[in-house]
């Protein structure tokens, strides 16, 4: 049993832990008070996910998202943490052009934002040079096959993938390549169960799952789906752990309500000049009326 450290979480800890069957953690953060929270609560991974531009910035899908937004939120969330890893997920066109480009562009996640490593979608086989590059780079990398959001125009929407042979197949076989590119770790998103499995026990390296099944060797969701915070349709694989976006509400319309009837402020939350001091106020009163009633003389 691999207790739970409280250093900073590194690539041989998750090995580790995958090697002594132990699940693996993961989440996205992407701010500071979320990041906190979460780094508090023991998770091991923070993924600055480019979920961001969905359930931050209000995007239909992830593909607006700028290198610049992730380091602003990469920042925020490196910012708060203590132990867990923090991955910047390298957002659309940022990884896709030149190979210099993109080794630039993952490098901004370390030198500017403090990540301690990149994710990046695809298994294609410039995606598996980039790799090998950006390990070269000393870079760390987290592979991402399966439902790959940034390819929902080509794919056809949020579906699931790898249910007939010859995807199965491609994801299986992608996620070995990133493996022996040099990935530290791969995650399966949106795949049968059985197919995660299979392939979690052909990988050395972990593999972290969202809505490809229990077998994974960790577990990542977005944050705000967890959390109850999210107002459209949830996939089918996400648990809600509590329903955040009832108690905002609530609270907000019992400060609405408050303000408008006066209950709020309360004398509790009043400052107050000292009693030998209770005339002060008046005075400065008069004294800034009756200048202002002198210029306009
Ligand atoms: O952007 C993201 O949040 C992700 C996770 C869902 C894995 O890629």
């Amino acid at each position: 049993m691999v207790q739970p450290s409280t250093d900073r979480v590194t690539v041989c800890y998750l090995q580790e832990l995958k090697k002594q069957k132990q699940k693996i953690s993961a989440l996205t953060a992407y701010d500071y008070p979320t990041a906190r929270l979460l780094d508090e609560a023991g998770v091991d991974i923070i993924l600055v996910g480019d979920s961001l531009g969905m359930v931050v910035l209000g995007y239909e899908t992830t593909l607006p998202v700028t290198m610049d937004d992730m380091i602003h939120h990469t920042r925020a969330v490196t910012r708060a943490r203590k132990r867990a890893m923090v991955i910047g997920d390298m957002p659309y066109l940022s990884f896709h052009l030149s190979l210099k480009d993109s080794i630039q562009n993952a490098a901004r996640f370390i030198k500017e934002g403090g990540a301690d490593g990149v994710k990046l979608e695809g298994a294609s086989p410039a995606r598996l040079q980039l790799v090998e590059a950006l390990v070269e780079a000393e870079i760390p990398v987290m592979g991402h096959v399966g439902l790959t959001p940034q390819s929902v125009r080509k794919i056809g929407g949020f579906r699931v993938q790898g249910k007939e042979e010859e995807q199965a197949e491609a994801i299986f076989r992608g996620a070995l390549a990133l493996e022996k590119a040099g990935a530290f770790s791969v995650v399966l998103e949106s795949v049968p169960t059985e197919l995660a499995a299979e392939i979690t026990a052909a990988l050395k390296i972990p593999t972290i799952g969202i809505g490809a099944g229990p077998h994974c060797d960790g577990q990542i969701l977005v944050v705000n789906d967890l959390l109850g915070l999210t107002a459209d349709y949830l996939p089918r694989f996400v648990k809600k752990y509590a329903d955040l976006a009832g108690v905002i509400s609530a609270a907000v319309q019992n400060y609405i309500a408050d303000v408008r009837n006066g209950c709020y402020p309360g004398e509790e939350h009043c400052y107050h000049l000292k009693k030998e001091n209770s005339g002060l106020a008046r005075k400065v009163g008069r004294k800034v009326l009756a200048g202002k009633r002198q210029v306009r003389n």
